[in-house]
């Protein structure tokens, strides 16, 4: 039986839509989304997005309930230290599991095996276990020890994707834009998605 669940964090790049939209798309795809959130990624969210997260989990999630309208059921979201989600361990972790958006510094701690927080650990757990990491990592210019970074944990087969959309598609607002970036991780995930045309398709025309 294919297992639908997948973890989702947070952390504090500029992209807080994007991580908001996959959030969305993934529970319209009737996953059950274990949500970590890092305390940068929450100030983030404020900044980019208006929309202010309380530190507990319960309370962050009673409004994300409230804000995506969607049912509380599918949604975990888990506390810095709770040591005790099956995110933490590779005998009930999900297989999939994407940082959306992903810092500079989460890179380098999952980069070295840091596992200092809830976000690091599910990540070393899903690499350990051989399952699938996505890394939409934001950051521009990149320095040399980013690029390494990057390049250390994509040879060790994890999914580098810079938050750089296309405009092939002929994006009219921003929205399309944050859901070309989101199609792209969808599809890597294996997530059925029509959030934009297919290239070679139905290409937009003017
Ligand atoms: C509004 C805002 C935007 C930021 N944008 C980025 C960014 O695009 N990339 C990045 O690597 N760090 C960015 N930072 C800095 C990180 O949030 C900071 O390095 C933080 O320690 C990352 O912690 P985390 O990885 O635990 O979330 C930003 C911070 C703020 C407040």
């Amino acid at each position: 039986m294919k297992d639908k669940r997948i973890t989702l964090a947070w952390t504090g790049a500029s992209g807080a839509p994007y991580g908001l939209r996959l959030l969305e798309c993934l529970l319209a795809a009737d996953y059950h989304v274990y949500l970590l959130i890092s305390s940068a990624a929450r100030v983030v969210l404020a900044t980019e997005h208006g929309l202010k997260l309380p530190t507990g989990p319960d309370a962050a999630k009673a409004i994300l309930v409230e804000h995506l309208q969607c049912d509380a059921s599918q949604l975990s979201v888990c506390g810095k230290d709770d040591w005790f989600s099956p995110v933490a361990s590779g005998s009930a972790a999900p297989k999939k599991m994407v940082i959306c958006p992903c810092s500079a510094g989460t890179l380098a701690s999952v980069a070295h095996g840091m596992s200092d927080n809830l976000i690091e650990r599910a990540a070393d757990v899903v690499m350990k276990e051989r399952g699938q990491l996505l890394m939409v990592v934001r950051e521009t210019p990149f320095s040399t020890l980013h690029l390494e970074n990057m390049l250390k944990l994509s040879k060790m087969g994890v999914t580098i994707m810079p938050a750089a959309p296309g405009f092939y598609h002929q994006p009219e607002s921003i929205d399309d834009l944050v859901d070309f970036m989101v199609a792209r991780m969808l599809d890597h995930l294996g997530i059925e998605q029509g959030l934009v045309p297919r290239w070679g398709y139905d290409q937009r025309k003017k």
